[in-house]
């Protein structure tokens, strides 16, 4: 059965930064998508903001373009253009009292009761001056603001940024983006948990051996290289994104599947991490940088200096002090130019108590379920079976696949843009961090990178399309743990 869609109410999307990357590489081709689909109306507007001196005719081009680069499927001309038809476009520097003049002109040729939203796709410098621009010119009132990262750099300016939005909007207004919670199967590992009573009796320690993270990657920096190695991967990928599959897959079940319930819960996850400061930091981590190979440049190359101590791969060891998960420790591992792109969360059980059958079988693998988010969406159940036919008792893995994978029913799982910029019109924010979520999270990598920074700990080199460095393997094999591997 397709998916209902329900036409969202009249609204007015304003993206700062339009004519940037991820508004033409995500943001306009998730709003083209479900305007195609019907959940848009007619009389949306989308409302470019940026700062070259485009008119609206110049954006709709821009836009085209963009589509026709970043679109999924062929472009049909009547679609485009009922598409285009929703699109303005103003011009905006911040410090210019009359582009903003203009702007609260737009805003106000509709009525006030109007979903608006402003979607700040620009670099973290330029938020301070667009959200006090914004609640200036009284636009902070009813609107939605949203945002991504880097929100914050760690604690104490994540802090600052947190007081400044607050001053503007109150919190139920402000939609914090990390693109992973979008994901269609991260949603689905939610339905999964808590919609099946199956699998609660065995998500503790009791019952899981340890639980691993992956996100690996094969591209390099790919041209970010000013903004990677300031970050690095802890920053670019653990404080967000793997630190939100953490606290979905360990958190409480929640009183019910509404915003604070959801992120009540996910708080209480990030507060009960096990902080990793000075040696336990470097005993729990592995920090590793790619050398050039196979026709492909180094990290140093790449983000073109001659040092650089920040890390394009990184491996922890975390635990989470609490009754369910106390002695299950939490691996989260994620690097670029790695062999494959492979995104998982997998728990893998303990084993059995008693095995009754090593007279006859080789070594098996213990049980393991596994949450694909990428590249083959789905849910898979490892378990083990015996062989059929003849020759005794012979035992072997199996997986069991779920039905839903979306591309097995030849049906691409949509961009999590597209959920997410919606959800923000709906006024839904289960899938999207709450500003003490995000304080929280740095409170826990702020430790390492101060413990990495103090005893000089440089990263580990590893060969591009390779499985990372060496040193990750030593952190689970001193536990008598294995990756699952990269493929
Ligand atoms: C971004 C990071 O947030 O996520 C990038 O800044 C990373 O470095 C990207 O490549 C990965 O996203 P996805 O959706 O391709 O897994």
């Amino acid at each position: 059965m397709g998916a209902t869609i329900i036409t969202v109410d009249e609204f007015d999307y304003f993206v700062f930064g339009a004519t940037g990357d991820l508004a033409k590489k995500k943001l306009l081709p998730a709003l083209y998508h479900r305007f195609i689909d019907g959940q848009i109306p007619s009389a949306a507007r989308i409302i470019g903001c940026a700062r070259s001196p485009l008119d609206t005719e110049g954006f709709r081009a821009l836009v085209t373009q963009a589509l026709s680069d970043n679109a999924s499927g062929p472009i049909a001309p009547a679609s485009l253009s009922a598409f285009l038809a929703l699109l303005v476009y103003q011009t905006i520097d911040v410090g210019n009292p009359s582009d903003w003049h203009q702007l609260v002109t737009i805003v106000n040729q509709t009525r006030d009761d109007r979903i608006t939203v402003f979607y700040l796709s620009v670099g973290p410098s330029l938020f301070e001056p667009i959200v006090k621009g914004l609640k200036e010119h009284g636009l902070n009132h009813t609107s939605r603001l949203v945002l991504e990262k880097p929100l914050g750099f760690d604690l104490a300016s994540a802090t600052h940024l947190n007081n400044l939005l607050r001053e503007s909007f109150d919190e139920s207004r402000i939609y914090r983006i990390d693109h992973y919670l979008g994901k269609e199967t991260v949603q689905n590992l939610m339905a999964l948990r808590f919609a099946n009573i199956l699998f609660e009796p065995l998500w503790n320690a009791h019952y899981i051996d340890h639980v691993q993270i992956t996100a690996a990657e094969t591209l390099g920096v790919e041209g970010r290289g000013g903004y990677y190695d300031r970050s690095g991967a802890l920053r670019d990928m653990v404080q967000n994104h793997l630190l939100q599959l953490l606290c979905l897959s360990a958190m409480e079940p929640p009183a019910s599947f509404d915003a604070d319930s959801v992120r009540d819960e996910k708080l209480k996850v990030l507060q009960s991490l096990e902080p990793l400061t000075d040696q336990r930091a470097l005993d729990n981590s592995v920090r590793g940088q790619y050398r050039e190979g196979d026709g492909m440049a180094s990290y140093l190359s790449d983000i073109d200096k001659e040092h650089s101590q920040s890390e394009s791969y990184v491996a922890l060891r975390a635990n989470i002090n609490n009754w369910r998960w106390a002695g299950t420790p939490f691996y989260l591992r994620t690097g670029k130019r790695l062999r494959a792109k492979m995104m998982e969360i997998s728990l893998v059980f303990r084993k059995t108590p008693h095995f009754i059958f090593n007279h006859v079988a080789a070594p098996i693998q213990p049980n393991a379920l596994v949450i694909r988010l990428q590249p083959d969406e789905g849910i898979d159940i490892e378990i083990t079976t015996k062989q059929p036919g003849h020759g005794g008792m012979r035992l072997h893995n199996t997986v069991l696949e779920t039905a839903e994978a979306p591309h097995k029913a030849n049906r691409p799982a949509p961009d999590a843009y597209q959920r997410l910029l919606l959800d923000v019109v709906r006024g839904d924010q289960t899938l999207f961090m709450r500003g003490d979520e995000v304080e929280a999270a740095w409170s826990w990598i702020d430790p390492i990178i101060a413990a990495w920074r103090d005893a000089d700990y440089p990263p580990e080199i590893y060969a591009p399309a390779s499985e990372g460095p060496r040193g990750a393997v030593g952190l689970m094999s001193k536990e008598g743990r294995v990756w699952r591997e990269i493929q």
